[in-house]
């Protein structure tokens, strides 16, 4: 169900309240002569009301459409919610005032003045996304649920919609990150996230390395040495994986004696 952002502009204006509130932020402001926004710590701590952010940018921020947060309440329909039952516009109210708060204290704790000090906005946590979450973060979560073949292909459905953006971090050592956690207790999955990554960055000698340690995990001492062979083309300065290796071929040719 997408809408226009005139769409619900003109729902939204059949609410009685509404006439006054998209005028009230530039009220709020009109004693001010520059257009910038002003910092709500430079206001009369009194003052309990906080300017809206422009609505355009909150979108876009958080990748959503209006009705994201918004319905028609004409209809009746029922408010949007989040996964715990909480209505999103509920959270986005919440989140506004939580974003004010941050910047007083940024600007106190730097000792800028309102102008000079960075602003926190709802994009310097979102990203473009509803939920702001690392990579590594939701990979490891669906390897946990799921296992490393459905995070693989989560992180492949991500890195089509978000590469080049500023959502997620899709360099080799995010997923060189989430499968070392994984190394010890599911070698399988990550050795699957390893080769994701080695399908995207060919030349990564530390997803080989990783590999090489999750097969010593399996018992698999050739996989191992194949991998750690494989790590030292790539990076012969890498001092640990020749030692490793030379360990695995001393242990392997004393097993075969
Ligand atoms: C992330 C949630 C979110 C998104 C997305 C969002 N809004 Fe809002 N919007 C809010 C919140 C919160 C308020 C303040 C509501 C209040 O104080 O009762 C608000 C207020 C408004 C208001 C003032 C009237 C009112 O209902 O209080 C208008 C108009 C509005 N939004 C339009 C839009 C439009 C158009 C879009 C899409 C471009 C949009 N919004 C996207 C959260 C959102
Ligand atoms: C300091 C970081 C931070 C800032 C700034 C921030 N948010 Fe959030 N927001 C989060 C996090 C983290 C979550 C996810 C919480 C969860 O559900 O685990 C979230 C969740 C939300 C959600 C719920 C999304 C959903 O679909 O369930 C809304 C709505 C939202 N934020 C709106 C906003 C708006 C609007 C702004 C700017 C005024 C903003 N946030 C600024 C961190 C931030």
């Amino acid at each position: 169900m997408k809408r226009t952002a005139r769409g619900i502009f003109a729902s939204l204006a059949l609410l009685p309240s509404l006439a006054l509130l998209p005028a009230s932020p530039a009220a709020a402001q009109a004693a001010q002569p520059a257009a910038a926004p002003q910092p709500v710590a430079a206001q009369p701590a009194a003052a309990q009301h906080v300017p809206l952010p422009d609505m355009e940018m909150v979108a876009r921020a958080l990748g959503v459409e209006c009705s994201h947060c918004h319905v028609r309440r004409r209809n009746g329909e029922p408010e949007v919610v989040a996964t715990t039952g909480k209505p999103k516009l509920e959270i986005a109210k919440e989140m506004i005032v939580m974003t004010r708060d941050l910047n007083a204290t940024i600007q106190a704790a730097s000792g800028k003045s309102a102008t000079e000090a960075t602003r926190v906005e709802c994009i310097t946590c979102h990203r473009g996304v509803a939920i702001p979450k690392q990579l590594s973060e939701i990979i490891l979560r669906t390897v946990l649920d799921n296992g490393g073949a459905a995070a693989a292909e989560q992180y492949r459905e991500l890195r089509e919609r978000y590469y080049g953006r500023a959502s997620y971090d899709f360099s080799e050592a995010e997923l060189l990150r989430t499968a070392q956690r994984l190394l010890d207790r599911r070698p399988d999955d990550a050795i699957a996230l390893l080769e994701l990554n080695l399908e995207y960055n060919p030349s990564s000698a530390a997803s080989y390395a990783a590999i090489a340690y999750a097969f010593t995990r399996k018992r698999d001492p050739v996989s191992a040495i194949m991998n750690l062979e494989k790590a030292l083309e790539l990076n012969p300065n890498d001092g640990f994986a020749r030692g490793r290796l030379e360990q695995l071929k001393d242990d392997l040719s004393r097993s075969r004696r």
